[in-house]
């Protein structure tokens, strides 16, 4: 991991006279906490103005090996004053983000106090990220056509076996998206590869929950698909065991028991998400576990149905016995073997699933003598309750009629006992389903765009990726409704 600063954030006290000022660096995957309390802060200001916690400032990096720089992000920690950036109100409340991504020469203030500054600085050039992604020439033109709607900038979030994310922003209401996209100019357009992107998009846009990423649009011209949905500020959780290395029980039963929701809605729908692991559950507002998180990526989903869900789909390693039998079909429960997977590498924290590359499962017994070598190399020490083990062998039974239903796994007593830990993971999942807003879009979602003529020319047309980034960061500042002192 990379030990360089990626910002630098000045701030000034006009206040004061003279007035005072300072310098902290954010470095990749950590978090700077700002309050008025010494002792709860790295950064306190003594101004009444100012909350005993008031924000944090943090970067996110989702994966270093693949070049993806890393984002920065502030959030209001629930303070009175409220934080804004560049006069636009964060936090809590209808309309508002509660996380929102820095850009080079941001400022925030305190709410409608504008006597404390901070001023953030990208240092970029101080790492040595790889842009090792672009826009082509053929999409930065596609891309003009919903321009009045979305900017897609040329930064890049992450990837996976199927597209490239992009930051975008929403023009109407100035926020920060994402803009999925992928490249279909390989295929026929009436092929299965791009039946099953159009599918991801227009499944997506029937599924309305807190604990699935809300979609926000949808594009499709001659070589491409756009797809847009809301930016999970936080990360996804393979980024978090980065930032983390290991976390607690209570924050992976607080994570399992989200999914668990997530999953239980698609499966009431008849929807099998086929790849759930850490690289497609997002966090939504912060790389800090009780907060909400999402299921995305519905790239290899199938609906359920006798004879159907055959093909070899999702990743080796989170993928059940029965998807290695050959002509034989699966069920939604296939989901269920990955949500106990997923339970044992967040418990194994960043470190790999030992020897489980080579392993295919050809009995119950197979599949015990592997879960008791891990849990013994767990130990006493507490990594791992006995209500877990309980709960990670049932959901990992080899026959997969014997897995207990998404809603079961969800009352399993590790995820619902003691009653005080109950009480507290309803009354934060409560809290989280705040910054959820019911999905906008209507089935079908995919606006098509084949028919329009192509935005631009090869010279004047073609946005310079500084008119980009300009045009973009203009859609992020536009939001005149939430400005004070405008
Ligand atoms: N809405 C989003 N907010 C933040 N990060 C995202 C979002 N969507 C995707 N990502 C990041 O990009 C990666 C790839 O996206 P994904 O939808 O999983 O694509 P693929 O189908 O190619 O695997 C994810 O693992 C995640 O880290
Ligand atoms: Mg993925």
């Amino acid at each position: 991991m990379s030990s360089s600063p990626i910002g630098k954030v000045a701030w000034e006290d006009r206040s004061k006279d003279p007035p005072n000022g300072g310098l902290f660096l954010i470095f990749p995957n950590k978090t700077v906490l700002v309050g008025r309390d010494e002792n709860r802060n790295h950064v306190a200001f003594a101004d009444l103005v100012v909350s005993r916690c008031h924000l944090e400032i943090f970067s996110v990096v989702v994966d270093e090996q693949y070049g993806h720089p890393p984002l920065v992000f502030v959030r209001d920690r629930g303070s009175s004053n409220g934080t804004a950036v560049n006069g636009q109100l964060i936090g809590r409340g209808a309309g508002l983000s509660p996380s929102r991504l820095l850009e080079d020469g941001d400022t925030i203030t305190v709410g409608a106090h504008p006597h404390l500054r901070l001023g953030y600085t990208l240092l970029m050039n101080s790492c040595n990220w790889r842009h090792s992604y672009a826009l082509t020439q053929l999409q930065r033109r596609e891309i003009e056509m919903f321009k009045d709607r979305y900017v897609v900038t040329d930064r890049t979030i992450g990837d996976g076996a199927h597209a490239i994310v992009f930051l975008a922003a929403d023009v109407e209401t100035g926020q920060h998206v994402v803009c999925k996209v992928h490249d279909i100019s390989r295929y026929s357009r009436t092929s299965k590869e791009v039946e099953r992107i159009r599918q991801e998009a227009s499944l997506l846009s029937t599924l309305d929950h807190p604990n699935i990423l809300p979609i926000k649009a949808a594009f499709e011209t001659e070589q491409t698909i756009y797809v847009i949905t809301e930016l999970a500020t936080g990360g996804d959780l393979y980024s978090l065991l980065l930032r983390y290395n290991k976390l607690n029980e209570w924050a992976i039963r607080s994570i399992m028991r989200q999914v668990l929701r997530g999953v239980a809605y698609i499966h009431s729908k008849g929807v099998a998400h086929r790849d759930i692991k850490l690289e497609n559950i997002l966090c939504g507002v912060t790389p800090q576990v009780p907060y909400r998180i999402m299921l995305s990526d519905f790239g290899d989903s199938g609906i359920a149905g006798p004879g159907r869900l055959k093909s070899k789909v999702g990743t080796r390693f989170y993928r059940p016995p029965e998807c290695d039998v050959p002509n034989q079909g699966h069920g939604l429960s296939v989901d269920i073997w990955a949500v106990g997977m997923l339970s044992l590498q967040l418990i194994l924290g960043y470190e790999e699933l030992p020897g489980l590359d080579s392993v295919v499962f050809k009995s119950q017994g197979e599949v015990d003598t592997y879960l008791s070598t891990i849990f013994a190399v767990l130990g006493p020490q507490g990594s791992i309750s006995e209500a877990g083990q309980s709960f990670i062998c049932g959901c990992l039974a080899y026959d997969s009629n014997r897995r207990p239903t998404a809603r079961q796994a969800f009352y399993h007593r590790w995820l619902q006992n003691p009653e005080s830990d109950r009480k507290m993971f309803k009354r934060l999942e409560a809290d989280n389903a705040i910054s959820w807003k019911p999905q906008q879009v209507k089935f079908p979602v995919i606006e098509d765009l084949t028919t329009m003529p192509l935005g631009g020319d090869e010279g004047g047309g073609i946005a310079s990726k500084r008119q980009m980034a300009l045009q973009a960061k203009k859609a992020c500042q536009h939001s005149a409704a939430n400005r004070i002192g405008a």
